[in-house]
């Protein structure tokens, strides 16, 4: 049976590509992300991948008995997604999602020769965008297309990527998507969020250097207002 997704992963799913071959959901948890994808496109195979053995034995479980309607072959792994070796079987996907910014910068830079041979990343990271964004940007990657759901009161970006070793990364510091920008989301409630989170920590640690990615914040903001 197809899981029944919240607001946040339909969401996802609509940026994962309908066309290749392999998809990895890496710390896939319940793996209704990946499911999805077997259910809903025609990947030759969906890989699973978590690192708690309870959590996968359950998703064991649970692909052993449903249904899937496409040719897909779906597996689970228990593994720390930072050893996994990504194949190159045609066209690969690789997700990361439902995890905060620092811990999947972690996972990309244990992958990052893997990844820039990788055809298509789609991030959704819970927090701390802005780092992960600097980071993709300093390693070369380049924004595919980009978006911005609010499920239950929290706002999350998806980033859909590819490396590009010979261009510079045409990502910025912030979400900017012309799309959102003038669909019904409350992008300036999500850019009014993300600047009072910045100045807080700016105002318990004055050291700390955001106001770059502040700046960035505001400036899109004045786009809109
Ligand atoms: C909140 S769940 C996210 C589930 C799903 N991806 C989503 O977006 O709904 C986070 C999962 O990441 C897994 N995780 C955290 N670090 C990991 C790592 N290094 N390798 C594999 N899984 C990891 C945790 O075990 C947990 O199941």
């Amino acid at each position: 049976m197809v899981p029944k997704l919240s607001k946040r992963l339909t969401f996802i799913l609509k940026f994962i590509p309908p066309y290749a071959d392999v998809f990895y959901d890496l710390c896939c948890d319940h793996g209704y992300l990946g499911i999805a994808v077997a259910h809903t496109y025609s990947y030759s195979s969906v890989n699973l991948i978590d690192q708690i053995p309870s959590i996968m034995e359950k998703v064991s479980n649970k692909i052993k008995g449903s249904y899937i309607p496409t040719k897909t072959k779906i597996t689970s792994t228990c593994l720390d997604a930072r050893k996994i070796r990504i194949k190159n079987d045609g066209i690969n996907v690789v997700s990361i999602a439902g995890i905060g910014g620092e811990l999947t910068i972690k996972i990309i830079d244990s992958l990052l020769l893997q990844l820039k041979s990788t055809d298509i990343l789609v991030l959704s990271a819970h927090n701390n965008i802005h780092k992960l964004r600097q980071y993709l940007i300093n390693n070369n990657f380049n924004l595919v297309k980009e978006g911005l759901v609010k499920d239950n009161g929290k706002f999350y970006e998806v980033l859909v990527l590819r490396y590009r070793k010979s261009q510079k990364s045409n990502i910025g510091l912030v979400f900017c998507n012309s799309d959102d920008l003038s669909s019904n989301i409350d992008v300036l409630g999500y850019y009014d969020e993300q600047i009072a989170y910045l100045e807080n920590k700016v105002l318990y640690n004055p050291n700390s250097n955001y106001e770059e990615i502040i700046k960035s914040y505001s400036a899109s903001k004045s786009k809109i207002n």
